[in-house]
């Protein structure tokens, strides 16, 4: 089979490159000559863990590769996947859909032949059809089957979530188009994944209801870590004792300074957005929205409070500003919107973080980058772990008091033991824990 994907960004890149791990031929088309040309010497733009390696290894084999012409890409291809990005449009929330609709245009006008267009970008309910109209229009000669196949890839965890989903979802109008589709994810079909066929709608849907869900419970275990320091209760029991309820579980309940990263944030507005121009709000969305976005700022003035409420001259150890670990993405990630305050605030913050990248142009200016932890927390009044990379998680607290010259410690994902950092003589404190 031979299959094009539209976009080289992380869902285009970690799905082409997979499913040519799958024994499939797949060119992976981006406007970003750069990017292009980077990728066909096995440069990568973004850090995912194995991703390099799976491009380099397929490119070699023959079975994948990077183009700028979609004519090229679409060559012989059964199947075109529509991987560009859906950034959330200026002002409203909505999802920016101009550049799905132009690629779903170009792709008609490129075709050759009878095609399955899959929608792998998060798009809202009511986009596949819209698609379908387009690619009727430009090309009432063909039949192009239009379908959906949304992807809930983890940053730092994407190929092991592609190649080992917990489901695949297919939305399809035609049997042409889900048969297409199962001869691809035929590796998956072999180690017996779960696969939701169903409607385009509801695939569309259940990608968005999926996203909401999580930030809702993340959310929820973040409130109720607000309510422990209130009630002297400990969240990480509460999120044990809640977890080991199967119909709860015990994944997404741990509190920590609020959600980031390129899906919660967006899609959850997203979905606002879209239930409410439907007649249907979503009120408990939207109420996530509004206290994860509350948080962010909340914790900048709990780093704030614990230096007696003054930090002008102070100097601030931040440990980790990606919105989670083993990623350099920094969209929407809880440093963006405390760092800015501290620094707003007078204070010196120097800054660790394994993968610097994107933090080094999205962070404000006044911020020094060390490039290892100790220097980070070295002559610091305070000490704040933002995000759990795993060579924080093993720093000794003696050395950690060592090096500082003050005692505050926040951390705010509860990677350290609390105990051990009190009897180091640290001031600390976590997040809903006494
Ligand atoms: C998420 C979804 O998990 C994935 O299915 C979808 O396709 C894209 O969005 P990702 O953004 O990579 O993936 O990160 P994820 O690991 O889900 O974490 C999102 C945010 O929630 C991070 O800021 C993380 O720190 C935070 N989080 C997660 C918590 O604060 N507590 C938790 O218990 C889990």
């Amino acid at each position: 089979m031979r299959i094009a994907v539209l976009g080289a960004g992380y869902v285009g890149l970690v799905s082409g490159a997979c499913f040519a791990e799958f024994g499939i031929q797949v060119c992976i088309v981006d406007t970003d000559p750069a990017k292009v040309e980077a990728l066909q010497r096995g440069v990568i733009p973004i850090y995912e863990p194995g991703l390099d390696k799976l491009v380099v290894e397929n490119q070699a084999d023959g079975r994948l590769s990077f183009t700028t012409r979609l004519e090229e890409a679409m060559e012989g291809a059964d199947c075109v996947f529509l991987a560009v990005g859906t950034p959330s449009r200026r002002g409203d929330g909505h999802a920016d859909l101009q550049y799905v609709f132009a690629a779903a245009e170009g792709v008609a006008r490129a075709a050759k032949k009878d095609l399955v267009l899959v929608t792998k970008s998060t798009v809202p309910v009511g986009t596949g059809k819209k698609i379908k109209e387009i690619v009727q229009r430009v090309r009432p000669d063909l039949t192009i089957h239009v379908a959906s196949n949304p992807e809930f890839l983890r940053e730092g965890n994407a190929i092991g979530d592609f190649m080992r989903p917990d489901r695949v979802v297919l939305g399809a109008e035609s049997e042409a188009a889900f048969a297409t589709l199962r001869r691809l994810y035929r590796p998956l079909y072999l180690i017996e994944t779960p696969i939701v066929a169903t409607s385009l709608e509801t695939a569309e849907l259940i990608k968005y209801a999926a996203n909401a869900f999580l930030a809702t419970k993340i959310t929820f275990i973040n409130e109720m870590a607000d309510l422990c320091e209130k009630v002297g209760a400990d969240v990480h029991d509460v999120a044990r004792g809640m977890g080991l309820d199967g119909r709860i579980g015990r994944k997404f309940l741990h509190a920590g300074p609020g959600y980031g990263g390129s899906c919660f944030p967006k899609d959850t507005l997203a979905l606002a957005m879209t239930a409410r121009d439907a007649g249907s709000p979503v009120r408990l969305v939207e109420t996530t929205i509004a206290v994860n976005d509350a948080r962010k700022e909340a914790m900048a003035d709990r780093i704030i409070a614990a230096l007696g409420g003054e930090v002008a001259g102070k100097s601030i150890g931040i440990l980790g500003v990606t919105f989670k670990p083993e990623t350099d993405d920094m969209r929407d990630a809880p440093s963006l919107v405390i760092l800015p305050k501290l620094v707003a605030a007078g204070a010196k913050v120097v800054v660790h973080d394994p993968q610097p990248h994107q933090a080094r142009q999205s962070l404000p200016g006044a911020v020094t980058f060390v490039a290892t932890p100790l220097e980070a927390v070295t002559g610091a009044d305070a000490v704040a772990l933002l995000t759990e990379w795993n060579e924080y998680r093993s720093m000794a607290p003696e050395r950690l008091r060592g090096a500082m010259r003050g005692k505050v410690v926040l951390d705010l994902r509860n990677a350290w033991d609390p105990e051990a950092m009190r009897e180091a003589g640290l001031d600390y404190s976590g997040i809903g824990r006494p």
